[in-house]
């Protein structure tokens, strides 16, 4: 017997790799029968309610209040009341002891947080605790830092704060949205009010909680839940300043029409459709990585998505067949599961968009690969896809999917590769493989894209601005730049 087989005697080696289940346990989060909007920093029992639910079990988990416009014009009134009655007069410093108790509370209760996240939203637990929460608190300590600094940020331009912001935000990255929307606002010294997604709702409430616990003065950050209905009541009410909408380009566009003329202040971040574009000298393996992140990532439920891959033509096959062989070991199931890659699909109606549109492209004639893969009985799933002899012309190369679905193309030349990539109506994001940076930069100079990644996707930090060209939108979050849609500098 040599050493080698006495040691596979003793430790065979295993024939199923799969992994056993790893649940987060849900008892860390208190859920409550049924929740009010937070105005005035109380709550407010609603009118009328409807139930949310979980995504990956169709499970009822609460009772949610859908705004009316009186419960919008309590929030705007006391969000305007808290802005003329000390909050916008109060000196940065202070401002920022605010958001850095916000901040740290947020880490404190990360793990609460990214349960719930996931719970609500479908998304993996090990993207909700390792991504959207971290994220969320930094983007709270980094306008924490901005908040006594505007003057510097701002030289000569005397910033003001604009008054009470209403915002509306969406459904894939509900605490980091609301994060992104609401750490600048205050920063800045505006009050806000605040409708999360109407699938999507809890851990905007449970973040009142954090508030109180912060002790933010009331009316300074009012929550209203809801509907379109009542995201169009913010959009209409008079008392409002400023929007900041993130959600479909269909929607933002109507926001964009019922604003003219009135003076409130807009930004949007809307839909994409990215490019990430594979040149032949690029590390292979690193990018099928990336390609894997870009799309797969939150289920495909991310603005700047990397949906369109565009591989150049001498490295399509053994780059496609790498990419089916990794598909092959993502693990669908449940979010709270820490092994999970790929959670539920949001909600029915999302899953019902995704289903029509792969099979428009089954039926335009594009060819369809999908790994083996068990989905649960229950709930919202959509298993991991590609399709590849995809045309430009395309609906599952034109349309923001919003899924899991990856669309194949290729190219020759960077001219074409440019030229391909920006043949769309969005202009989020984008990604570049390769291992020339003189390449990089003359792509990204070219790359009609608010962001453009060098090879890596998918990459987020407070201090770099984020936003969109053509019809992904206008406006930055994020950054120095995030700052100015929350200031006036008229005087
Ligand atoms: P949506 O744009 O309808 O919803 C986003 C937010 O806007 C939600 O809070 C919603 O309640 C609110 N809203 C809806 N109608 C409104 C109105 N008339 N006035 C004011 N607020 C309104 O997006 P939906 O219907 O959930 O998804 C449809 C498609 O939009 C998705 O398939 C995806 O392609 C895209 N989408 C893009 C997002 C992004 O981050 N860029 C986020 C969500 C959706
Ligand atoms: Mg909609």
């Amino acid at each position: 017997m040599t050493d080698l087989d006495r040691k596979q005697d003793r430790a065979p080696v295993p024939k199923d790799w799969t992994y056993a289940p790893a649940p987060e346990s849900r008892d860390i989060v208190r859920l409550r029968e049924r929740y009010g909007h937070f105005i005035g920093g109380e709550w407010i029992e609603p009118a009328e309610t409807y139930q949310t639910i979980s995504p990956a079990t169709e499970e009822p988990l609460a009772l949610i209040g859908e705004g009316t416009e009186g419960e919008v014009d309590a929030a705007v009134v006391a969000a305007r009341d808290a802005f003329a009655n000390g909050w916008s007069a109060l000196p940065g410093s202070e401002r920022a002891k605010y958001l850095f108790r916000i901040a740290r509370i947020l880490q404190e209760r990360s793990r609460e947080f990214a349960v719930l996240e996931s719970l609500n939203g479908g998304k993996p637990i090990k993207e909700s605790r390792d991504v959207d929460l971290p994220l969320a608190a930094a983007h709270f300590f980094y306008y924490a830092g901005w908040a006594d600094k505007l003057e510097y940020a701002f030289p000569n331009r005397r910033p003001k704060p604009v008054g009470v912001a209403g915002q509306i935000i969406p459904w894939n990255f509900p605490l980091l949205m609301l994060a992104w929307k609401i750490a600048p606002a205050l920063a800045c010294g505006n009050t806000v009010v605040l409708k999360p997604a109407e699938t999507t709702p809890l851990t905007a409430l449970l973040f009142c909680d954090v508030l109180r616990q912060a002790e933010l003065p009331p009316g300074v950050v009012n929550i209203v839940t809801g509907d379109g209905r009542t995201g169009a009541a913010i959009v209409d009410h008079p008392g409002v300043d400023k929007i900041a909408f993130t959600g479909s380009t269909e929607v933002g566009k109507a926001i964009q029409r019922r604003l003219a003329g009135t003076g409130k202040k807009l930004t949007l971040e809307l839909g994409g459709k990215a490019a990430n574009i594979v040149f032949d000298d690029c590390a292979l393996d690193q990018a099928v990585e990336g390609i894997v992140n870009g799309i797969y990532f939150n289920q495909g439920h991310v603005c700047c998505a990397g949906s369109r891959l565009f591989a150049q033509e001498s490295i399509y096959e053994p780059l496609v067949d790498k990419l089916k062989r990794r598909l092959e070991t993502l693990r669908v199931g449940d979010p709270l599961d820490k092994n999970t890659d790929v959670g539920a699909i949001n909600s029915k109606m999302q899953l019902e968009r995704i289903v029509e549109l792969v099979e428009a492209g089954k039926d335009e004639g594009a060819e369809i690969y999908q790994p083996p893969c068990r989905l649960p009985e229950k709930g919202y799933w959509f298993v991991p896809t590609v399709f590849t002899n995809v045309a430009q012309s395309y609906r599952i190369a034109q349309e923001e999917i919003f899924g899991p679905v990856l669309s194949v193309l290729t190219f020759r030349t960077p001219e074409e590769a440019v030229e391909k990539a920006n043949n769309t109506p969005y202009g989020l994001s984008a990604g570049v493989w390769t291992e020339k940076g003189s390449r990089i930069l003359w792509m990204a100079q070219r790359l009609r894209a608010g962001v453009v990644w060098a090879n890596t996707f998918n990459r987020f930090d407070p201090t770099s601005p984020f936003g969109g060209y053509k019809e992904s939108g206008f406006g930055r979050e994020g950054g120095l730049h995030g700052l100015e849609p929350y200031l006036r500098f008229d005087e």
